[in-house]
């Protein structure tokens, strides 16, 4: 279990202030002056050397995205920082904690991240429905201006630096990058093409980057701890420490600081009070937020809770949004849910995500009624993959992937209620 000194979200619950006073008392806004005078390169670097992967569910290394960025600006084009609090991901509820109870780790990460990257300001994106946490950021925002941690000369850095909080209005899309800064320019939101790339010509056409919350908010403290405390948790390739946010039958739901890689069962067991009705009861885990494929409980419970672990079990990470479901669980009518949830939140700009995404949802309501013919199980698992890859934005990938991982591992479930419906006859055992 991850030690409560190794824990970078000491405010995780709310038990203490999330003000400016609570937050100095547990080491935010010390000496940032200091940390940015390290230089723009050296602070990348240390991003770099500390593995930190984009916790928003693509899993990209954050320094690297920070070093595409322009190191000065050719034709007066100022470039920007957008933070990701969009979290509409069903299942994530991690960055809503961070913002209402820890705030000003993320905006000292704002200041420091968009700094690094030469950013003249950051715009964090905040989830529409996200009515309390908006009013704590913002009234953390104006605690910080009025210190001059943030403004000109923020922090006393010599380097100005802006934060400006905006509110989405509730759509899903919104939370993917580009169609988010459509959305800040006061746009429909809906995905760009890329290329051009945000660094290139993101917000206002001028150079951008795009992080998560949690992804912004370690960035001080990994600063004042060094790369290498930060590296010393985790595999290769999956350091450092998570934001998991486990739901469904576990006895105990919550969301929890831990040592990336921790296997799924010790997540459960030392944090969740272990699954509801006990481990025989386990049927399935969707690891990552309802993007990715579930996986069956037995190939789960062993499994280390990072990218590669998670992969190597037809999964992935996305943004450790585990919801658990037990044998109470109606698995075709879960899927069948979050098909509906991508049909409602596609934006329709790419035939194959708009017409397929309600097609897949009709197939998939026919299969958890048993109406459908045995033959449409196949059908329906080609069209995923007519839609999987042949879209603008991963959203697409999104909607076919947890219908892949249904027909994948409980494709006997869906062809019994088929043949029950159908009045098949129960199989025979043989005469004597
Ligand atoms: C449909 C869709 C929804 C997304 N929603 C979110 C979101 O709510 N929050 C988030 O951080 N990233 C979300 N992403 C991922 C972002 O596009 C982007 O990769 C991420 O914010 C990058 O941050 P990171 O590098 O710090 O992980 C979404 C992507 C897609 C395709
Ligand atoms: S994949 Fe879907 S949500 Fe994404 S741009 Fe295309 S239609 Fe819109």
């Amino acid at each position: 279990m991850l030690a409560d000194k190794d824990r970078i979200f000491t405010n995780l619950y709310g038990f203490q202030d999330w003000g400016l006073d609570g937050a100095q008392v547990r080491g935010d806004w010390d000496d940032t002056k200091g940390l940015m005078a390290r230089g723009q390169d050296a602070i990348i670097e240390e991003i770099k050397a500390s593995g930190l992967r984009g916790r928003g569910g693509a899993g990209f290394p954050t320094g690297m995205k920070w070093s595409f960025m322009p190191k000065e600006s050719k034709d007066g084009r100022p470039s920007f920082l957008v933070i990701n609090a969009d979290e509409s991901e069903p299942g994530s509820c991690k960055d809503r904690e961070i913002i209402r109870h820890d705030p000003h780790k993320l905006i000292e990460g704002a200041l420091i991240a968009g700094f690094a990257m030469r950013a003249r300001a950051a715009y964090i994106y905040i989830r529409g429905e996200y009515i309390y946490e908006v009013k704590v950021l913002e009234a953390a925002v104006a605690q910080a201006y009025e210190k001059g941690f943030l403004g000109k000369n923020a922090s006393g850095s010599g380097y100005d630096f802006d934060v400006f909080v905006h509110r989405g209005a509730g759509a899903y899309i919104c939370g993917e990058e580009t169609a988010m800064i459509e959305s800040l320019e006061g746009k429909k939101g809906q995905p760009r093409l890329k290329p051009p790339f945000p660094a290139g010509a993101g917000l206002y056409g001028c150079p951008t980057t795009v992080n998560n919350v949690e992804s912004i908010a370690v960035v001080p403290t990994i600063l004042r701890r060094g790369a290498a405390w930060f590296a010393s948790f985790g595999r290769d390739g999956n350091k450092g420490t998570k934001l998991y946010q486990i739901s469904g039958h576990v006895n105990k739901p919550c969301v929890v600081e831990e040592e990336m890689g921790i296997s799924f069962k010790d997540l459960i067991d030392t944090h969740c009070g272990g699954i509801r009705g006990g481990w025989d009861n386990l049927l399935a885990v969707i690891p990552g937020g309802s993007s990715v494929p579930l996986v069956p409980a037995a190939q789960i419970i062993d499994a280390p809770m990072d990218f590669d672990g998670l992969k190597a079990v037809g999964s992935g990470l996305g943004t450790a949004a585990v919801i658990v479901m037990d044998k109470s669980t109606d698995i075709v009518r879960a899927i069948s849910r979050l098909s509906y949830f991508y049909k409602h939140e596609s934006c329709g700009q790419c035939t194959p995500c708009r017409e397929g995404t309600g097609w897949m949802w009709r197939v998939m309501e026919r299969l958890r009624t048993g109406d459908a013919e045995i033959g449409e199980i196949d059908m329906l698992q080609e069209v995923t993959k007519q839609v999987e890859g042949h879209t603008i934005c991963a959203l697409g990938d999104a909607a076919a992937w947890p219908i892949q991982g249904l027909i994948k591992h409980f494709r006997p479930e869906i062809e019994r209620r088929i043949n029950e419906k159908h009045g098949a006859a129960p199989v025979m055992e043989a005469a004597e």
